[in-house]
């Protein structure tokens, strides 16, 4: 069976980005209860050189986002720990490891991780391999374009592709693109053409025209939707009733459940932290409504007390006009 199988109405495996912070496991878990995605994965797990691999490994969880499977993406530049944290994870449950080649923060670039593995091909090759060989369960990576530039473009995703993973994501940017300007599909498309393994295209999916669009532009075998599942946490299974000719009509109870456990999931945390994660989430929900983004403004700026006085405000305003389009 194919590792990125598309669904009884040909509509491609879909899959939640992999995002630091704003992506953490609370939203995992909260996003896990509307569904449509696929896959799921892990922010990086960071594996620095003097990782204790034991008790780093304890991070992950494979039950976070049950039933949709979660990969373990690690990020880090030792061959030797990469492959014994590889071999950690899997034996703590994970369907699958992912290799970040991507993180673009300059606290890991410097030290050889993440993004930076792109100025170097054969290193890259070398972690994914060490990887590869220490484990049985599919090991994958996760790339932008490039550093500065896309000059090692090919030579990063054929050596990614040498070392044995199952399938290579690309988010096509450089690391000194950050997140700003669109995201350059033509490399998509390039690496489809390059490759013989499958292929997940990411960057810039907002709804489902979006992803019509790279999948045609592209010819990439599967979906990788970050910051868009954020805005609109329904724009996956609206990506299904695309295919399935099925209209899916997101219901407000289903949305309120997701955002009740977000909750659940921050509770713990000090008034300030609280209030600071709500707003962080609802800032990329309001994005999705003319009208809320309108009202974003005044709701993200009034002063709450804790997170239950920031949601008694804007639950009501959110429920007047919730409805995400697709
Ligand atoms: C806040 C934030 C955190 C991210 N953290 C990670 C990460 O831990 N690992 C990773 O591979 N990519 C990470 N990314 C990149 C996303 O997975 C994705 O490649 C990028 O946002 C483009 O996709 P999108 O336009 O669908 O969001 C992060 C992105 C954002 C915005």
């Amino acid at each position: 069976m194919s590792i990125l199988p598309r669904n009884k109405d040909n509509c491609p495996t879909l899959l939640l980005a992999p995002m630091e912070g704003l992506g953490d496991v609370v939203f995992r878990k909260a996003m896990a209860t509307i569904g449509g995605f696929d896959q799921a994965c892990t922010e990086f797990l960071r594996v620095p050189m003097n990782a204790h691999v034991p008790s780093l490994a304890k991070k992950y969880n494979p039950e976070d986002t049950y039933p949709i499977p979660q990969a373990a993406q690690l990020m880090g530049s030792d061959p030797v720990l990469m492959a014994e944290m590889a071999q950690a994870v899997a034996e703590r449950g994970a369907p699958r490891i992912d290799l970040n080649c991507g993180c673009p923060s300059n606290t890991v670039t410097g030290r050889g991780a993440g993004s930076s593995l792109l100025k170097d091909p054969e290193l890259l090759h070398k972690v994914a391999k060490a990887m590869v060989d220490a484990v049985t369960i599919p090991v994958t990576a996760k790339l932008r374009s490039g550093f500065e530039d896309t000059s090692l473009f090919k030579e990063n995703i054929l050596a990614a592709q040498e070392s044995g993973i199952k399938f290579l994501t690309l988010h096509p940017r450089t690391k000194v693109d950050g997140y700003g300007p669109p995201a350059k599909w033509e490399y998509i498309a390039a690496a489809k053409s390059l490759l013989k393994i499958p292929l997940v295209g990411n960057g810039d999916i907002l709804n489902v025209d979006d992803a019509l669009r790279m999948l045609k532009q592209t010819q990439c075998d599967a979906l990788m939707i970050g910051r868009g599942s954020v805005a609109n946490p329904f724009i996956f299974h609206q990506i299904k009733a695309h295919f399935s000719g099925i209209k899916y009509e997101p219901k407000w109870e289903q949305f309120h459940h997701f955002i009740m456990t977000f909750y659940q999931g921050i509770i713990h945390l000090p008034e300030r932290n609280q209030i600071n994660k709500l707003k962080s989430v609802f800032t990329c929900l309001f994005k999705a409504s003319e009208t809320l983004q309108s009202k974003r403004q005044q709701m993200l700026t009034t002063t709450y007390q804790d997170g239950a006085a920031f949601l008694s405000h804007c639950i009501p305003i959110l429920k007047d006009d919730w409805q995400y389009s697709a």
